[in-house]
Order: structure tokens, then sequence, then C-alpha cells
């Protein structure tokens, strides 16, 4: 039997504490599959309390300071679980690489800014960079992309990327309860990120979808290129409306070639009902990949918390302790395409458009004019009675009017004409406060 594979482990957070109960529990498990065993030898983290989650710390070196232990010779693989695209993590990790050890990490901040200079340093000195748990918790979606579908060209790749959002759409919907209410209780479960901004403002699936972009395409990562929106401004009757319209919303991050560079975005989306996508629901998260030889396919787990998150960090390790290094983005980072962003303006597809429509003859048709005039070609249109009578200010000189909620949904359009005919429906006063609309993928 091999020597044992020393890991030094930085961060004991969740996803740390979940790295440390699987090589407990399943430890001899994988010396068996791996013909070595894997052993924890070293830890850092911020605080240093004796027993976290049950594990004696005592067992292990303990470093103040990542970096002096990515340095250590006493590891040969450095399993960074700090977070953070900057700061500790970055310099840990680049002291490892730099030493020729390998890193496993599940930072996909880190690797969404600096992810091909780092792949560059670990091909440099031939040490692994894994990170499967960086995307989408336990799915092993990244050594598919990168391994097993190596022989297609992808034609887009698309995916509910954070589970946050997705408990968080879920709850809604299935309970009729409040946002802030249910990314309480996501963060209570140890879903969300140490900053939940990152869950909710899309940041975090942005992170994953960058990566994968790479995966698929053969480009250089560029998280610059990636357009955001989060589910933040998602009420409980989108979620409503949308369903009786025969939809589901979800944050989907979406990367397609056009041929004309690559659209990459994360928004909430309106998905079919009945779609397997919009049958992931909870922390569950789901990649599809469209390969050109393997044609569609999908995997769906759970993509948050502690123990599936592990699951993909022992995973990578695994891989080091058989000696499986491969380039970390599938293609040598020098040979990477530069990533070429197209505009979202030019993006095409289907709207769901909602507005508190002024309550009186006429402005339907008016509304319906403006869309005619912008070329956009309506689906179906539901007008809502008014629940409560009120009164709010519209155009100048015509201060206060009774309002409807409007919704329709359209046909696929360009984005340019619909972004200029909501904004020309807001500057003549059809509506109180902006239209908004939510794309549409109909898969
Ligand atoms: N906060 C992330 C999520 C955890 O909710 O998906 C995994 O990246």
């Amino acid at each position: 039997m091999s020597k044992p594979l020393k890991i030094g482990l930085a961060g004991l957070g969740t996803v740390g504490t979940g790295v440390l109960d699987l090589l407990r529990e399943n430890g001899a498990l994988l010396e068996k599959r791996c013909g070595r065993a894997i052993e924890v030898t070293a830890v850092s983290a911020r605080s240093r309390k004796a027993r976290r989650g049950g594990h004696d710390m005592s067992a292990y070196a303990w470093f103040d300071d990542p970096v002096e232990m990515a340095r250590s010779g006493d590891i040969d693989v450095l399993v960074e679980l700090i977070g953070g695209e900057d700061g500790p993590a970055k310099a840990a990790v680049e002291a490892a690489l730099a030493a020729g050890r390998h890193v496993v990490t599940a930072n996909k901040a880190l690797l969404a800014h600096h992810g091909v200079e780092l792949a560059r340093m670990a091909e440099k000195s031939g040490a692994a960079l894994n990170f499967e748990a960086a995307v989408a918790g336990a799915i092993p979606i990244v050594k598919t992309m990168r391994e097993s579908l190596a022989g297609n060209r992808a034609a887009r790749v698309f995916g509910i990327l954070n589970g946050t959002c997705n408990y968080i759409l879920t709850k809604m919907e299935d309970e009729e309860r409040d946002f802030a209410d249910v990314l309480k209780e996501a963060q209570e479960l140890g879903y969300a990120e140490a900053d939940p901004s990152f869950d909710v403002g899309g940041f975090d699936a942005a992170h994953k979808l960058a990566i994968l972009t790479s995966l698929a395409f053969g480009v250089e990562i560029n998280f610059a290129d990636v357009y955001v929106e989060g589910i933040e401004n998602v009420t409980l009757n989108d979620i409503r409306y949308a369903r009786g319209l025969g939809y589901r919303i979800k944050l989907l991050g979406v990367a397609v070639d056009t041929g004309d560079g690559v659209e990459q975005r994360v928004h909430p989306t309106l998905v079919p009902l009945g779609s397997p996508i919009a049958e992931v629901n909870g922390v569950f998260n789901a990649v599809a990949v469209r390969g050109d030889f393997a044609g569609d396919i999908m995997l769906s787990g759970r993509g948050a918390g502690a123990h599936p998150t592990a699951s993909s960090v022992v995973g990578d390790i695994a891989d080091i302790a058989r000696g499986v290094i491969v380039p970390p983005l599938g293609v040598p980072a020098d040979r990477l395409a530069p990533s070429r962003r197209a505009r979202m303006r030019a993006h095409e597809g289907g709207y769901y458009v909602a507005m508190e429509l002024a309550d009186k003859p006429g402005e339907v048709a008016a509304v319906a004019r403006i869309f005619a005039g912008a070329g956009i070609s309506i689906e179906s249109i539901v007008q809502k009675g008014r629940a409560i009578s009120r009164v709010v200010p519209l155009r100048e000189g015509e201060m206060v009017r009774e309002t409807a909620p409007f919704i329709l949904i359209t046909h696929d359009t360009l984005e340019s004409a619909m972004r200029g005919a909501l904004e020309r429906i807001e500057r003549d006063g059809h509506c109180a406060g902006r239209p908004r609309m939510i794309r549409i993928e109909r898969f």
C-alpha cells in the first residue's frame, strides 16, 4: 500500500467540518478505493476552538496562518475552504501551487476571478487544482464536463446554481411565505453564503456560471462578462401569476454560444411547469449541458450544505490520491480562447411583464399599441381585478388614478425592443412605478 495522502485543511466552517465527518465515517472505504489512506494532518482556521462538530482539533497540527500551512512540507494537498476571491484564500492557494502542492478548493469566487492564472500556476508545477465543490455542491458537473464530455462541443449549459435561491423560491411558492422570512431559514440551515446578498443578488450563481462557461466552451473565465440579476425583486404575486400562466420562477444561469460571442446570464427565469428544470426544487441544484454527440444531459442533486459539498471535496482528493491529474479547465490554460461577450441587448427570448396599469378605458389598448410598435408579439394577457381600490401618482398633471395588476407573456423578441417598450410605457404614465419583466426560457 502507498503512503497516506496528507491533507492540510484551511477553513473549518460548515464544509470543513463536513469533510472531517466524511473522512471519519468513510475513511476506510476511501482507503480501499484509492489504494492509500487519506489523512488530515494539519488545520488552519480563524478561531482555535478545541472541538468542532465533535472533532478533536488537538489531533492535527494547528496553523494560525493558512499560507504557512500551505508552504509546510508536511502536507501533500491544501484543501482551501476559507472562501473569498482574494485575501488569505488566494494567498494560501498560490503558496501551495508555487510549492508544487496539490489544491482542492470549494471557492467559486476565487476561481471566477483568478481561475486562469491559478490553472496556469498548477500546470507549471504539475500540481492538481480541483474544484468540484465550487460548482453546484454535490453534483459532479466539473468532472463530467472536463473529462466525460471531452469529446463533445457544447452548444449551451444552463442550470439552477444556487441552493439558497432555489430554496427561497420553492418555499415562497409552496408555503405562500415572504422572501425575508424564508431567507432567514436558509441561513439557519447553512445554505447561504456568509454574506447572503451573494446568493440572492445572483453573484454566487454568476461565479459558478463563469466557471462552467470556460469548461463548456474552452474560453478564459471572465466573470465581468456575466449579466447578473438576483431574486430580490421577485414577488409572491409574480410566482402566483407565473404559475397561473403555466410557468415556475427559477434563478437560472445560462451560457449560450451565439456564434457572435458567448451570452452568459444569471436572472430569475420563467420555465414551463412540467419541464425537468421546473421540477428541481428546494436546495437542489441542476446543471444541463447539450453536447453535439452526447445530446442533452441534466444532473441534479444537493447544491449546498455541509455533507453534499464535502462529498465533492473528497471526490477531488480521491483523484489526487489515485494520481489522476488533468488540466484544471479541461484545456491547458494557455490554449483557452479569450472570452468574447455577446451583448445582452441582442438576447432574444420570451418575457413575462407585470405592471400596475391605470384602471381606465383605453390603457390596455395603449400598452398593446406600444408593444406592437416595437414589433413585440403578445402571447397571453391577464388583467386582475383591483384587490383594493387605491390612488397612486401617475403622469404629471394627472396625479392620481386607480390601478390594477396587468400581466402579459410575449413571444420571442429582442431584449432591446422589450427594454424600449417598457421605458415608453413608464414614460407615458400608463402604470404606477416601473413595469417589471422576467425572461422566459422554453426549453
Ligand atoms: N450559498 C451557496 C448556495 C452554497 O446556496 O448554493 C454553495 O455554493
